[in-house]
């Protein structure tokens, strides 16, 4: 069976508070954001710079002017620039790539202390000129004369200058998130008023664990460059006043006429950034320091896209599961994305279903139950938000924490994806 020996520890893991796009870093890039929580991260654990041997990013909608956003991370930090750094892409499990890469290394002996993480602004995605517009430009750069060149532009008309802005949707099937979410509510009949008593859940405990301080050692205080004029000290997306009531009184947005899906009950566009600092469990001990957890296991899975899109993760659960040795029942903490309240109650339709196990998952029973009251403690990302290629290093961080604060041993993060995929990692306290 595999298994992972060396341990990859968990030493500390941060993220910046995470804010709606278009808010308090709408001048922020990605590489700003990602910039910020690995330069803290590493003041944070004290660790001498030039031990970090490789930094692994996540992101989903790269710059075209850094579209390597890790290396650009350690050239922008001061870093020693001996420092590799490449960057990873999976959609919303970006993060999770990301870490899993890096505790790669470290379990092969590459490495010994590598930071991964990821990033996102959905404040700064690159707008696209339509293909006619494009072609005039590189037309235009290639003659020699100004009259060539502006002889390029008279053939441009005016509906080539409407700007070509990236939607978040399936190429396969068309459909979009929001589209796709609705259709796995209608087919496990997921209601309305489930939704939004899940999405209520995420923001009253997200709000409970800001109050408390329960966020102190994994959320840092942002100054907003370059002004330095603005401090962003928490996430602006959690309400505290949402009431059921609130939530029913919205409108479904992505299927108008018969849909569920409402800006209350989904993740909001959000800018952020969230990374951890890993090592092998050998050198941890060599500097002393007490590790947050351990990553035990992980599986990737991908499912059909055209069949339910966000049920990736019931497709890699019981693989992380049987890696690591342990059934659902073990697991103490869970913390699962939450795309749309949808998707997270149909997540956890399947995984208690011996129908789906046996006509989709090839297993003679099913996964195990999950109480929906009983994951996500400090809320999820529909309430604190989703920067898609932070989140997995949010959610890491998060369960590691709660297994420290509650002494449970096994941790469980699930994160789905575009593109039909998913993850699942099992964590460990000690
Ligand atoms: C759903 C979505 C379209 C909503 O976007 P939006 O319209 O900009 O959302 P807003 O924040 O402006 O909210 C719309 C309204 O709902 C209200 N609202 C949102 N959440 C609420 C809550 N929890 N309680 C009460 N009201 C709420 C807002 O106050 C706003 O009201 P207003 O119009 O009176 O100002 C957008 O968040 C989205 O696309 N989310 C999905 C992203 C996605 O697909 N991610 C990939 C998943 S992995």
């Amino acid at each position: 069976m595999w298994q992972y020996t060396p341990r990859v520890a968990v030493i500390r893991g941060l993220r910046t508070p995470f804010a709606k796009s278009g808010t308090v870093y709408a001048r922020l890039s990605a590489l700003d954001l990602g910039k910020l929580v690995v330069a803290e991260l590493i003041e944070r654990s004290g660790i001498e710079p030039k031990t970090v041997q490789e930094l692994v990013f996540g992101n989903v909608i790269p710059s075209v002017k850094a579209p390597n956003i890790a290396r650009e991370i350690v050239l922008g930090t001061g870093l020693p620039r001996s420092i590799p750094g490449y960057t990873v892409s999976k959609a919303c499990a970006s993060s999770n790539q990301a870490i899993t890469n890096a505790a790669d290394l470290i379990f092969r002996g590459y490495a010994d202390t590598v930071v991964a993480g990821g990033a996102e602004s959905l404040s700064d995605v690159p707008i696209l000129f339509s293909k006619n517009f494009s072609e005039v430009l590189v037309g235009a750069s290639k003659q020699k004369s100004l009259g060539g060149k502006l002889g390029q532009f008279s053939k441009v008309k005016l509906k080539d200058l409407a700007p070509d802005t990236p939607a978040i949707a399936e190429s396969s099937t068309g459909l979009t998130m929001g589209e796709s979410a609705e259709k796995m509510a209608k087919e496990n009949g997921i209601s309305r008023e489930a939704q939004d008593k899940f999405a209520l859940q995420s923001h009253l405990r997200a709000a409970q664990a800001t109050a408390s301080g329960r966020f102190k050692e994994e959320v840092m205080t942002v100054v907003v460059p370059p002004a330095y004029e603005n401090i962003v000290e928490m996430d602006n997306l959690v309400r505290a006043d949402t009431t059921l009531e609130a939530l029913a009184k919205l409108r479904p947005v992505f299927d108008r006429k018969f849909g569920t899906i409402t800006a209350g009950n989904a993740s909001p566009l959000t800018d952020g950034a969230a990374a951890v600092l890993l090592m092998s469990e050998e050198k941890a001990k060599e500097y002393g320091i007490k590790p947050l957890g351990f990553i035990k296991s992980w599986a990737f899975a991908a499912t059909d896209p055209a069949d339910q899109l966000l049920q990736g993760p019931v497709f890699a659960l019981p693989t992380a599961l049987d890696r690591a040795k342990i059934t659902l029942k073990d697991i103490g903490v869970i913390e699962m994305h939450e795309a749309f309240a949808a998707q997270v109650l149909s997540n956890i339709q399947w995984i208690g279903s011996k129908k789906i196990a046996q006509e989709k998952l090839g297993r003679s029973e099913a996964i195990g139950e999950i109480d929906p009251e009983k994951i996500n403690p400090t809320g999820g990302s529909i309430a604190l938000g989703h920067p898609f290629g932070a989140t997995g290093a949010r959610i890491i961080t998060s369960v590691c924490n709660e297994l420290q604060r509650t002494s449970q041993q096994y941790g469980l993060v699930t994160v789905c994806a575009a593109g039909g995929m998913g993850v699942a990692m099992v964590l460990e306290r000690e």
